[in-house]
């Protein structure tokens, strides 16, 4: 293959596009355009940030190979990892730390939130299409995903409310330690209280021997296999790793359906092909946009060297998109086969809470199919795009629709 130029951000990125931004600020909720760009011109695109500069790959096979290659990708970009976050850690600290969390995220394990999950969704969308539509986001997702996260730890339902803006103030405080920042402190305190809290949780949840995600942590706790530290921190992590991203992609399903309407009587009249949706939505519009790795050698990608200790970003929602793997990856078709597609990751920190997530996201498409006649998005509100210090999820903040009753 030709060499390619390792393509510098300023230099060569096209007038007709915005930038590309290294951390994104809300500016490129929608970056699909930016995505086949960068697939077809500069498949290792180098992008000087603040501190040093950053490798996105966004053609799958790129993707794949280095997913799949942890030894050569280490997830460790901050070494030691600041916070007991298993997306941070490599073999052996990460083996430990999945064969622990595991067995709490089996399917079997997730079966019994099922009806209290859909009882929620089915209150959430009567009131939703009772006011002829709203803001899916607020909403919908948000108070979906807290309550089912909240369910899933075994945290009481008048907590929600506080865990979530911890658990946003502790990404927070984590997305500082790891560019080594400085900060008003404000993020350390609610990262402190969101441990402590957790902490008297898993006691009681040890107690009461809980079979919740939260209970089966204090469990490894109290038996010696995670320390304290490793225990809270952890427990955080499900939140908020839980949280945010089947948020967007809850919103998301609401976004397809409105563009594409005809799919609602399609999947009520075969609620089969609800499974199909949900796939297509992970692959079409995922949530996490992009994991980060760091090369632990020198190596070539697709023609460019990258050195030892470069960051790189590996897209996954471009890969996703490619039409190398995916025909016409920019189509969003529910009848294609999604397999391997990266909405969940893969290799060793393939999303353990995948099921979760797309139980929540089946369970609002079929209500969606059984309730609603119509569906569009609100012209009066353009959709608005997650912002801030958020590294790697993208998608909507707000998101209107326009509902109206099925019979
Ligand atoms: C890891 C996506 C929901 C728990 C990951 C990774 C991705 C991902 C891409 C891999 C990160 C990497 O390779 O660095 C998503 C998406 C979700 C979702 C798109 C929703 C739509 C959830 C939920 C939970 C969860 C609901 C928990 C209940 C985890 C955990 C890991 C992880 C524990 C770390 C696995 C490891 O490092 O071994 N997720 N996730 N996720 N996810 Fe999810």
């Amino acid at each position: 293959m030709a060499e390619l130029p390792p393509y510098s951000h300023e230099m060569n990125w096209p007038q007709e596009l915005q930038p590309f931004k290294v951390v994104d600020d809300g500016s490129q909720g929608d970056p699909y355009e930016h995505y086949r760009w960068m697939r077809e011109n500069a498949p290792v695109l180098r992008c000087q940030s603040a501190t040093s500069d950053v490798w996105f790959l966004s053609r799958y096979d790129d993707v794949w190979q280095a997913i799949r290659n942890p030894k050569l990708f280490s997830s460790e970009v901050v070494s030691p990892p600041p916070l007991t976050f298993l997306t941070l850690f490599d073999a052996p600290g990460h083996t430990r730390l999945r064969k622990v969390a595991q067995p709490s995220f089996m399917p079997l394990a997730i079966e019994p939130f099922a009806a209290e999950i859909e009882r929620r969704a089915e209150a959430l969308i009567d009131a939703l299409i009772a006011k002829g539509g709203g803001d899916v986001v607020e909403d919908f997702a948000i108070p979906l995903s807290i309550a089912t996260i909240s369910a899933m730890i075994d945290v009481p339902d008048e907590d929600e409310e506080k865990m979530k803006f911890w658990s946003d103030e502790t990404f927070s405080y984590f997305g500082r330690l790891a560019r080594n920042a400085p900060g008003t402190g404000t993020d350390e305190q609610s990262a402190m209280a969101f441990f402590a809290y957790l902490k008297e949780a898993m006691e009681r949840l040890y107690l009461s021997n809980s079979q919740s995600i939260g209970g089966h942590i204090a469990r490894m706790w109290k038996e010696g296999l995670l320390s304290e530290k490793e225990a809270k921190e952890l427990c955080a992590f499900v939140f908020i790793a839980g949280h945010d991203t089947t948020t967007i992609l809850v919103a998301n399903a609401f976004r397809m359906f409105a563009e594409q309407p005809h799919l609602v009587s399609r999947i009520r009249q075969n609620e089969a092909d609800a499974e199909r949706f949900v796939e297509e939505v992970a692959r079409y519009r995922g949530t996490v946009q992009r994991v980060s790795r760091m090369t632990t050698e020198e190596t070539t990608v697709a023609g460019v060297t990258l050195p030892k200790g470069a960051v790189v970003r590996l897209l996954l929602s471009s890969a996703n998109r490619d039409s190398r793997k995916f025909a016409d990856g920019d189509t969003f078709n529910i009848d294609r086969d999604t397999s391997g597609h990266l909405g969940f990751g893969n290799g060793i920190h393939k999303c353990l809470g995948q099921p979760l997530a797309k139980l929540e996201t089946l369970i609002t498409t079929r209500l969606i199919a059984r309730k609603v006649a119509d569906i569009a998005l609100d012209p009066a509100h353009p959709v608005e795009y997650v912002r801030g210090n958020n590294l790697t999820n993208s998608g909507p903040a707000h998101l209107y629709v326009q509902l109206s009753r099925f019979k």
